[in-house]
């Protein structure tokens, strides 16, 4: 700094902040192979078991590092506070927050009701999770965002593409052409901005998210709005028994991560749905307890639970939102998507 001191006050202050942000910069590019003695072998355990950055290793618990690769708790320590220091965790003011809140966008449902419950509609900048038992209405709903998503901001949409990711071969072009039709736009149009692609298994599920990144960056789609339908079908069938269970945490982990990862650069809205099981003490009533626990529920910002409501209706609860007041919305599914009981 001192070189550049001269009479001229603002030339002084741009330099300054010129090397504020290399020195940013910098700090960005450090990965797991910055960290103090960590090796290759055990950089290669924490990117299978999903701590991909420096910023994974700094949020992670000791037990978590510990149960990934094999290390001492005390390793685990040492390297969680080398990645803290490493990393710029920095505090961004309230109001850099606010801005950024602002450039979240709402994707409407049809439903003023179920908007309502979600303070205007499924958000970008976040992931958003339903689950709840067959026929609730998740895949319905994926339908009708990856809809109308493309309208305009002004309209309840993002003017944006969509990635549909499909697990369980329930993308129904038909159903997307009834709808749009409903709501007056050209449907050859709407699914032409709809890329979808079938994920045969959960590797391949994985690999279509990571993908996502070059369809944005390398070429240049805008795409606001991606859905994974269904989140853990393919995670739940190929993990079975006690064993394995921790080695499917950690993939999904991996797999939210990288969805996570997306809507927080681009802007976007990640819909994921999500089946329920029994409570093995539960005989009777509808089962509430997501696959995929706390993983899912907590790369989850809105968590909505739908279920059968009386004479054909639906009920979405709102479960888990960072700021919106828990509640209840009713709808029905129609031939033009939801809408108000
Ligand atoms: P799983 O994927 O099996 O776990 O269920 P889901 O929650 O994804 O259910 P989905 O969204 O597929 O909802 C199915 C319900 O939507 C059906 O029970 C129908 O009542 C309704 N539905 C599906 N397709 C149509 C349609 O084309 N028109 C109308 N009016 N209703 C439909
Ligand atoms: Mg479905």
């Amino acid at each position: 700094m001192k070189k550049h001191k001269n009479e001229d006050g603002t030339m002084k202050q741009e330099t300054k902040v010129i090397e504020i942000k290399m020195e940013k910069e910098i700090k960005q590019e450090k990965t797991l192979e910055d960290l103090p003695g960590v090796g290759a072998a055990t950089i290669e355990k924490l990117q299978i078991a999903g701590f991909n950055d420096l910023m994974g290793v700094a949020v992670a618990t000791p037990g978590e590092l510990t149960d990934a690769t094999g290390m001492t708790e005390v390793a685990a320590k040492k390297i969680i506070a080398a990645g803290r220091s490493m990393l710029d965790m920095g505090f961004s003011s309230g109001l850099d927050l606010l801005e950024k809140r602002k450039n979240v966008m709402k994707i409407t449902t049809g439903s003023k009701e179920v908007d309502k419950l979600l303070g205007g509609g499924i958000e970008t900048n976040g992931i958003t999770e339903t689950y709840g038992q067959y026929g609730s209405g998740k895949s319905q709903i994926a339908h009708i965002i990856a809809i109308r998503a493309q309208l305009p901001a002004d309209k309840g949409g993002t003017d944006g593409k969509v990635v549909y990711i499909d697990t369980e071969s329930t993308f129904r072009p038909e159903r997307i052409v009834e709808i749009a039709k409903g709501a007056g736009m050209d449907p050859d149009k709407v699914l032409k901005n709809i890329m979808v692609a079938r994920a045969y298994n959960s590797d391949h599920q994985m690999l279509l998210a990571e993908k996502i990144e070059d369809l944005i960056v390398k070429d240049g789609h805008k795409i606001k709005l991606v859905v994974v339908d269904s989140l853990t079908a393919h995670f739940r069938a190929e993990f079975v028994g006690r064993g394995t269970l921790a080695g499917r945490q950690q993939k999904l982990n991996k797999h939210m991560h990288v969805l996570s990862k997306l809507a927080d650069i681009h802007n976007l809205c990640v819909y994921v749905t999500n089946q329920v099981m029994a409570k093995p003490d539960q005989f009777f009533g509808d089962p509430t307890e997501a696959i995929g626990g706390n993983i899912v529920g907590h790369n989850s910002q809105t968590r909505i639970y739908l279920r059968r409501g009386k004479k054909g209706t639906r009920v979405a609860k709102l479960v888990d939102s960072p700021y919106l007041p828990d509640g209840e919305a009713g709808f029905v599914i129609t031939g033009k998507g939801i809408e108000d009981i």
